[in-house]
């Protein structure tokens, strides 16, 4: 596999995708309580893709995935599948939406605080968030992956937290995970990596762990969790790389990074 530069109509089309992506969050929001289970958060957001959006849940039978979205509550630190599991007072969860539309996807994901949250609860969702974005400001033609992960990783050990090693960002495009792989940390064998350059599509999604970096993945074959089961954050935007920086390409309309 190699890296496939988007031309401006290709780009365009990510747009549209990314935008829809976004839009589905939004949606989701007010909806995201104490006592709602997931399985009913996935049939509302499934709904709105295939029948307002006239889109394409990328997740539900990818590599035999169950459900159209990924639901990840307190310990779970990605790919979490809806099912009865009702939401209560203090959870934390992560909402991640990848859409198709017009053959092109839009991956982004968030997190939402389930009635008042906790002091730690609240610090690791908003270090994550901020390590994202110090991720995305990173992204300029002439920089490289390498700096990306390693903005991640020396905010996020600075305050205490560690980063997930396991899963990293990635390309996007016609396909739902393409090169490169965009790390969130700085692997010393690799360097830094790969320049950017204009065209280039990826996501930056950090995972971080309020405890150990370490994860266990349960027998569902899916589900994956901190080994110490400590709470775990992610925030994720797809973004393109651009003549002079970068363009995040799943906002909703009129919101900013
Ligand atoms: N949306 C996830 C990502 O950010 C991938 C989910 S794969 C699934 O890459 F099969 F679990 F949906
Ligand atoms: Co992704
Ligand atoms: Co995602």
């Amino acid at each position: 596999m190699s890296i496939t530069y988007k031309t401006p109509e290709q780009a365009d089309k990510m747009r549209v995708a990314g935008r829809l992506a976004a839009d589905v969050l939004k949606m989701i929001g007010p909806r995201v309580r104490a006592g709602v289970s997931t399985d009913e958060l996935d049939r509302i957001c499934h709904q709105y893709i295939v029948e307002v959006q006239g889109a394409i849940p990328a997740p539900l039978n990818y590599k035999g995935f169950p459900r159209s979205i990924c639901t990840s509550v307190n310990n779970v630190v990605c790919h979490g599948i809806p099912g009865p599991k009702v939401l209560k007072d203090g959870d934390i969860i992560n909402i991640d939406i990848t859409v198709i539309k017009d053959g092109f996807h839009g991956d982004t994901s968030r997190m939402f605080h389930v009635g008042e949250p906790t002091v730690l609860a609240r610090r690791l969702v908003d270090v994550t968030y901020a390590a994202m974005k110090l991720g995305i400001e990173m992204v300029k033609p002439g920089a490289y992956l390498g700096d990306i992960g390693r903005a991640i990783q020396r905010y996020v050990e600075s305050e205490r937290f560690s980063v997930v090693r396991e899963y990293c960002g990635h390309g996007i495009g016609e396909r739902f995970h393409e090169d490169p792989q965009v790390l969130h940390y700085f692997d010393p064998s690799r360097g830094k990596g790969e320049e950017l350059r204009p065209g280039m599509a990826f996501t930056i999604e950090p995972m971080v762990n309020a405890g150990q970096r370490h994860v266990r993945l349960l027998p569902d074959g899916w589900t994956v969790v901190t080994k110490d089961r400590s709470l775990s954050a992610q925030w994720e935007h797809t973004i393109l790389v651009t003549d002079t920086g970068f363009e995040v390409m799943t906002l909703a309309e009129g919101d900013t990074l």
